[in-house]
């Protein structure tokens, strides 16, 4: 079955892209990466997308994560949708925008990695891309994926949120809770014995009583 599940490597597929040919694993490096497909050039709710997703590139580039997005149309198509995204933004229609937009057109890598949104069609009945956001690690394995179907536009502020929270619970032995924002407590990890916890954070492991008895519930404040 096409698509990529968590652990998999990003696969180092060549292609066409508003910033000339890449090979993938050259465009991440060293860096995280994220990927996030559209269903079409000269759609509206992927015009708002690419509008913020254009804003908050300075955001992803303070966390070393290198963005590229996917739509089925040409390089040439893109580019000039390009100036409508930035005119949105109420910026100079240019055909810059600060990631590349990969052009597949012909659908292969939408199929490879498992994009296409079955109930959305163009009008020769071939479905459209879904909203879909891939999150790669700096080892290039990846780390995250959120799936939409094409009607229902993506929310940037959390994908910012859940880059924070891959970032921080990859290099600390802590998972972030519900609504986690940066800055909050954060839970120790379930597998960490209490013992080692307690060096691990100096700034105290909090645990909160719970019927049960079991002691699960260990909140330390954000390591730095
Ligand atoms: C849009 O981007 O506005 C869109 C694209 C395909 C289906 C529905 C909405």
């Amino acid at each position: 079955m096409p698509g990529l599940l968590l652990g998999d490597e990003a696969p180092n597929f060549e292609a066409e892209t508003t910033q000339g040919r890449i090979r993938f694993h050259d465009f991440l490096g060293d860096s995280w990466g994220i990927l996030f497909s559209h269903p079409r050039d000269f759609t509206p709710v992927c015009t708002t997308e690419l509008g913020r997703a254009a804003k908050l590139a300075p955001e992803f580039r303070k966390r070393n994560v290198k963005m590229i997005a996917l739509s089925i149309d040409s390089v040439q198509d893109h580019l000039s949708w390009s100036k409508d995204i930035n005119a949105y933004n109420g910026e100079q229609p240019k055909e810059e925008l600060p990631f590349p937009i990969i052009a597949d057109a012909n659908r292969e890598l939408a199929v490879k990695l498992g994009m296409l949104d079955p109930d959305e069609q163009d009008k020769d009945g071939m479905p459209l891309t879904a909203r879909v956001v891939f999150i790669f690690g700096p080892d290039k394995k990846l780390k995250l994926s959120i799936l939409y179907p094409a009607t229902t536009g993506r929310n940037f502020d959390e994908i910012l949120r859940v880059v924070d929270s891959l970032q921080l619970t990859a290099y600390k032995k802590v998972a972030t809770p519900v609504d986690w924002k940066p800055g909050d407590s954060v839970m120790v990890a379930p597998t960490l014995p209490d013992e080692e916890a307690k060096k691990l954070f100096p700034k105290g492991v909090f645990t909160k009583n719970l019927p049960s008895g079991k002691k699960y519930l260990r909140y330390t404040p954000q390591p730095e």
